[in-house]
């Protein structure tokens, strides 16, 4: 039998989830929305895209929340997206409420479900759907740490022009301005990078990956990314469906790894069937884990101004 995965949101993002998981033939879709439509249209559209694509796995648009039962995954990507010049802790209190009522439905209608937050500010909101659903933390987690390594990984090979496929890296901490790429372990063929560029060109890549969706954001002018945030969405949903115990960087719960508690941030975990099925603590430098700790603290304030919680 073929799994079912739930994208909830049917904006950019969710509807390229939804194309994405489908065209791959990884689990049926169906795509929620709470706007009259769109869901069913976007859903329809994919479907009459499966004679040439190749793709036997169902899709089903829809605005009924109980339509998500039997989903072993349900994505999250409801919410107001950033504008120009914001950052994405100002959303923090609009779609505190998205997530709330979505969570609900989905503690309702898939209490066994692996939940996967996409919306912004990320950690914030996937320490909030985690609170609210009341599930075991190891299956409620934020895609963050796998899209800023993507951008780091796609900046280096640019700049030093070598295949991608040859490029390991890790970004942690917060999807936000506070988030920590680690210098040490960016490799080239397993070897430092710093045997291929000096410390101001790595630089200058770190502050570009820092600010790489606010630079989509600043050229879209109103959205921001969905083609870059989708593919690393559905490298997570593979994990988990084929229980294959990837590593990747996934903002999850900490109980004190690094030295930090009851918030949840990006960091390397082993993904499988069961979700977060293991929190790596690797060895970082002073820096490193200091600026790990600050990301932290920034995470925390914003979820203090979650009145809602
Ligand atoms: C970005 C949004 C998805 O980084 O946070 O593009």
């Amino acid at each position: 039998m073929k799994s079912k995965v739930s994208v909830i949101g049917s904006g950019f993002v969710g509807a390229m989830t939804a194309q994405r998981i489908t065209e791959k033939n990884l689990a049926d879709v169906a795509l929620i929305d709470i706007i009259e439509g769109i869901p069913q249209g976007k859903a329809l559209d994919i479907s009459q895209s499966c004679t040439l694509e190749g793709f036997d796995a169902a899709i089903t648009g829809t605005n009924d929340f109980s339509d998500i039962r039997g989903s072993s995954i349900v994505v999250i990507t409801a919410g107001f997206p950033r504008t120009p010049g914001m950052t994405r802790e100002d959303l923090v209190l609009k779609n505190g409420t998205v997530i709330r009522s979505v969570t609900e439905k989905i503690r309702e209608y898939a209490p066994e479900c692996i939940i996967i937050t996409v919306t912004n500010p990320l950690d914030v909101m996937t320490h909030l759907a985690w609170k609210v659903s009341g599930f075991h933390e190891h299956r409620v987690m934020g895609m963050g740490g796998v899209l800023d390594t993507a951008r780091y990984k796609y900046f280096l090979a640019r700049e030093l022009d070598v295949s991608i496929k040859d490029i390991d890296a890790l970004v942690l901490g917060s999807h936000g301005d506070t988030m920590v790429p680690i210098a040490g372990y960016t490799t080239v063929k397993g070897v430092p990078v710093s045997q291929f560029m000096n410390k101001d060109r790595l630089d200058a890549i770190i502050e570009r990956t820092k600010k790489g969706g606010a630079e989509i954001v600043q050229l879209l002018r109103s959205g921001s990314a969905w083609h870059a945030p989708s593919a690393s969405i559905v490298a997570m949903v593979e994990a988990i469906l084929r229980d294959s115990k990837r590593v990747m960087p996934v903002s999850a719960y900490l109980r004190g790894e690094y030295g930090i508690v009851d918030v949840h941030i990006g960091v390397p975990v082993k993904l499988g069937s069961s979700g977060v099925e293991e929190i790596f603590e690797i060895e970082l430098t002073d820096e490193e884990l200091a600026a790990l700790r600050e990301s932290a603290d920034a995470i925390k304030e914003t979820i203090g101004k979650l009145t809602i919680l």
